[in-house]
């Protein structure tokens, strides 16, 4: 589909953020469309996570414009940014691990519900939620581990859980931070097939990881950053190959073999 065709369900116009001296995020702009799997990587320290807080509602902008589904969610609070459709990850795992997983995922469900009250009394909305808390389970392929307690999920499957969380709400858009971090090749091969299935039920995903694997495999499109600016855009292939993509990367560890 030609771009003019689609639907921009984010634009980020000349976003930043600045914490004191530290410039975490400088003049960042960014479209993205209905349909998109935009991949975003960079080193370390690189703004990665500030840029995701900052469209989420997390931290403030100190200037610039988060559009969403055509609304100006810049100022907009966590809650708010949250019921318009923006589910996110974070980079590392917050569950509730002496809840059950299926509670995980319906505490995180009750969030998105503008009376928080009336989800937890209505008994039949309740059923509701709790077959549509499942779905996400299923989804992420946690059915069969519903009743166990989170804290006894293996590394991967926790990580999944905290997906099958941020899909509680339905959103339009999903945010994962690092989702692969930590797995090894079983769970991250795993988590591929699950993105895929994820992507069908979204209408888009925006995705931070270093595992160059999972870019290639998943990204339309992806973005580098490096010192809270966006270096340059384009195929992983593009990306990849870029020099300055290149550089930014050995100037931080020599030794990160990611990008054969
Ligand atoms: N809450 C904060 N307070 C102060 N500095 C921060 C905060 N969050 C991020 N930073 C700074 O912003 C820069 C980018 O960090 P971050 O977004 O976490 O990088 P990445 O996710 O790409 O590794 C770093 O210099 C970091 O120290
Ligand atoms: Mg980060």
């Amino acid at each position: 589909m030609n771009d003019s065709n689609k639907q921009k369900l984010l634009v980020i116009e000349s976003l930043a953020k600045n914490f004191g001296g530290i410039h975490a995020i400088k003049n960042f702009n960014l479209e993205v469309y209905s349909g998109d799997l935009i991949g975003i990587i960079g080193p370390n320290g690189a703004g990665k996570t500030a840029l995701l807080n900052t469209i989420t509602g997390f931290y403030r902008a100190s200037s610039g414009k988060v559009i969403f589904n055509e609304t100006d969610i810049t100022y907009h609070p966590i809650h708010k940014i949250a019921l318009l459709g923006m589910g996110r990850t974070f980079q590392n795992i917050r569950l509730f691990k002496r809840m059950s997983v299926i509670e995980n995922v319906m505490v995180a469900r009750k969030n998105y519900f503008e009376n928080p009250i009336q989800f937890l009394f209505n008994r039949a909305q309740h059923l509701e939620q709790l077959d549509q808390s499942m779905d996400c389970l299923s989804m992420l392929k946690l059915a069969d581990k519903a009743n166990q307690s989170a804290a006894s999920l293996s590394y991967g499957d926790a990580r999944r859980l905290e997906i099958a969380r941020a899909l509680a709400g339905m959103p339009k858009m999903l945010l994962l931070d690092e989702p692969a971090a930590g797995m090894n090749e079983t769970e991250t091969k795993q988590l591929i097939e699950d993105i895929q299935i994820i992507r069908s039920k979204v209408d888009s995903v925006v995705l931070i990881e270093h595992d160059m694997n999972l870019i290639r495999s998943l990204c339309d499109r992806v973005v580098a950053m490096d010192f809270g600016q966006k270096i340059c855009e384009g195929s992983a292939q593009e990306v990849l190959s870029h020099p300055e993509v290149m550089s930014a990367y050995l100037g931080v560890d020599e030794d990160e073999g990611n990008f054969s």
